[in-house]
């Protein structure tokens, strides 16, 4: 039996970061086999912040790839793409803009939060329908189960939205996927923030070295009213100790760390040197195929290169069959065939036939 699909992604806006390991990255290497995975590297979501500077974009894209395969995702298993070398998602995204309202839109709380975070006073018509092109990365390849961090939740609603929507009006399409968040839904940042994020500055990111993970570790915010080591601390919302839960697999280190901490008779010093070797512990593996990929030449190309050809060729398969269900095929699909729709204009006139 066809495995189900699974799709999911991230801007290639810099190296990747422990949240972003606790929020998705494990699960995608974890389903990995049980399904048919899809990895979006999403470059041209990364414009709706920054259309200006786009020089970096290149480099990050190669060391969001390096990020993938050093944690354990295996492109001879899963499809790693390039978002903008698929471009029939552009087109399923202009066909989605359709189905959703201007203030639907304005009530993503993500939306509010990027705005408050990178202080834009005006949201650009891209920035508002970054849910919308990323419920198109989403059902292009007809996504069921989508690994995200919680923060995205709403935008994979939005997408079960515009599918509901699309297979009302046409006809049974596209699936209604679903969420995956993972074991620890946010991380907070290194300076006790709600979130752990690079534009923040409070991120450990998985690509720094042992003494950076240590410098990061030591300068953690941490229970802000205990001033003598014999003071009771606080192990709740202390984000040393939600980054112990997450990572130090030494459970009666942790117990043992965290009733001490609360009694008045361990220092934060030693809570976080011990965090900061559970990090090292959990890291250095992860840095070590890195360096073995990124040392291999045109490896993350032609990945990338072989992972969009496929991810291209499944996106315009659903686009045909949405422009089908449309009855928007009057003249069959555009001249010149992208790979993979070749024979779906054929195909399409008989659909219509026989509906
Ligand atoms: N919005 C996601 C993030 O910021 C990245 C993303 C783009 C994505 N397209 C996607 C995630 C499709 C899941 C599915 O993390």
């Amino acid at each position: 039996m066809a495995k189900r699909r699974l799709l999911t992604g991230d801007r290639p806006t810099g190296p990747g970061h422990l949240g972003h390991y606790v929020g998705s990255w494990e699960n995608r290497v974890r389903l990995q086999d049980e399904y048919e995975c899809f990895f979006i590297v999403a470059d041209f979501h990364v414009l709706t912040t920054a259309h200006e500077d786009t020089v970096p974009i290149r480099d990050n894209v190669r060391e969001l790839v390096l990020d993938y395969l050093s944690v354990g995702i295996d492109p001879t298993k899963s499809t790693i793409y390039l978002q903008s070398l698929v471009p029939e998602v552009a087109e399923i995204f202009l066909l989605f803009t359709m189905f959703v309202s201007v203030p639907r839109v304005q009530r993503i709380p993500t939306l509010k939060d990027v705005m408050r975070d990178l202080e834009i006073e005006v949201a650009p018509l891209g920035l508002l329908s970054y849910p919308v092109l990323q419920s198109a990365d989403i059902l292009m390849v007809k996504g069921e189960a989508v690994p995200v961090g919680k923060d995205q939740l709403s935008h994979v609603e939005l997408t079960r939205e515009i599918a509901r929507r699309f297979n009302s009006l046409y006809g049974p399409v596209l699936p209604e996927p679903e969420a995956i968040v993972g074991r620890v839904p946010t991380l907070p940042g290194t300076d006790g923030k709600a979130k752990m994020s690079k534009s923040l500055g409070n991120a450990v990111f998985l690509s720094d070295d042992e003494r950076t993970v240590e410098r990061k570790v030591m300068g953690m915010f941490t229970d802000p009213t205990r001033v003598h080591v014999t003071d009771p601390g606080h192990v709740r919302g202390n984000p040393v100790f939600a980054y112990h839960d997450a990572f130090n697999p030494d459970r009666a280190e942790v117990n043992d760390l965290k009733r001490r901490y609360r009694a008045g008779q361990v220092g934060d010093v030693d809570v976080k040197w011990s965090l900061g070797q559970a990090l090292n512990d959990f890291l250095t593996p992860i840095r070590d195929r890195r360096r073995g990929f990124a040392s291999e030449t045109g490896l993350v190309d032609r990945i990338i290169r072989e992972g969009s050809d496929r991810a291209r060729s499944e996106a315009a398969k659903t686009l045909a069959e949405m422009k089908r269900a449309m009855q928007l095929d009057y003249y069959g699909s555009a001249a010149v065939q992208s790979p993979g729709a070749a024979g779906q204009s054929g195909r399409s006139r008989e659909g219509r036939e026989t509906r």
